[in-house]
């Protein structure tokens, strides 16, 4: 821990990536671990792709809504302020997420990069409209119930959720960001993730290959175990935070807290 606790002191630009596992702690499923993993529970050819949507926009809107329900039911975990007090602390600093809720935001970030989108951006799956879902929260989809979607505004057409399905290609600009920051970083973090999704997967080894500290944080080992120069092994919402009072003292987290 000294030696990365000097690199992140001297550090002029961070990068964290995050995906399920630093939602873990607030209550949101992830995808594959055992068991508990949405997708040993779901089928994700029958809920995440467009063909999904088409044949039946119930099944899938309803699944969609009963994750944005448990997304609005979350809070922030300490792993999210740990990472928003990183951001206060560095001259420079790019969060980029797999995940689609917006803890990030809500622990303080006004800038994430949603590489596969967000549930809180739903928009017609004709003309693309952008569509407002109700704040509130809805009524208790449970696990699958079918909900049909809303209606476009515009064009009628049927709202989809605002997330990147297996088979669509990432948002070039976002994308393209952070392959940016993962090129020009001194320290890149990959945070929660089984790092099995390209091209979210291949950042850190862009990372690398330009000359940043790897560091990941996870409880388990992923394919990133064998090139991170730091494998802190862990629950990001313990691991993070003693990284953080390390580097910069109390008053750093207590501030994010
Ligand atoms: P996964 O479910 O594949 O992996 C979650 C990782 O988080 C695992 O390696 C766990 O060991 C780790 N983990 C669990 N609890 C943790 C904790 N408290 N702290 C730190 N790590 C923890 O989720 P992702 O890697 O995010 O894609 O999955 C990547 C993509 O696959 C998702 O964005 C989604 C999915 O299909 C799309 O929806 C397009």
């Amino acid at each position: 821990m000294d030696e990365l606790v000097a690199t992140l002191r001297a550090a002029r630009h961070v990068a964290v990536m995050t995906g399920a596992g630093a939602s873990a702690e607030s209550g949101i499923p992830t995808f594959r671990d055992a068991m508990s993993g949405l997708w040993s529970r779901f089928d994700a050819l029958e809920l995440a792709t467009p063909e999904a949507f088409a044949r039946d926009p119930a099944l899938v809107w309803g699944w969609y809504e009963w994750r944005r329900m448990m997304a609005l039911r979350a809070q922030p975990n300490a792993g999210h302020r740990a990472i928003a007090a990183m951001a206060a602390k560095v001259p420079r600093f790019t969060l980029i997420t797999q995940n689609v809720d917006d803890l990030h935001e809500r622990a303080g970030h006004d800038a994430v990069l949603h590489l596969h989108g967000s549930l809180h951006r739903p928009r017609c799956s004709v003309c693309a409209l952008p569509h407002v879902s109700p704040p509130e929260i809805p009524a208790e989809p449970r696990n699958g119930r079918r909900l049909a979607p809303p209606a476009c505004h515009r064009c009628g057409g049927p709202v989809r959720p605002g997330v990147v399905w297996f088979g669509e290609i990432l948002l070039e600009r976002t994308l393209r960001a952070a392959q940016l920051a993962a090129g020009e970083c001194d320290v890149f973090f990959s945070v929660g993730t089984s790092s099995q999704v390209y091209p979210a997967a291949q950042l850190p080894q862009i990372a690398q290959h330009a000359g940043a500290v790897v560091v990941q944080v996870n409880p388990d080992r992923t394919a990133l175990d064998d090139s991170a120069r730091h494998n802190l092994r862990g629950q990001a919402g313990e691991i993070l935070p003693r990284l953080v009072r390390a580097a910069w003292g109390d008053e750093a987290t207590a501030a994010a807290s």
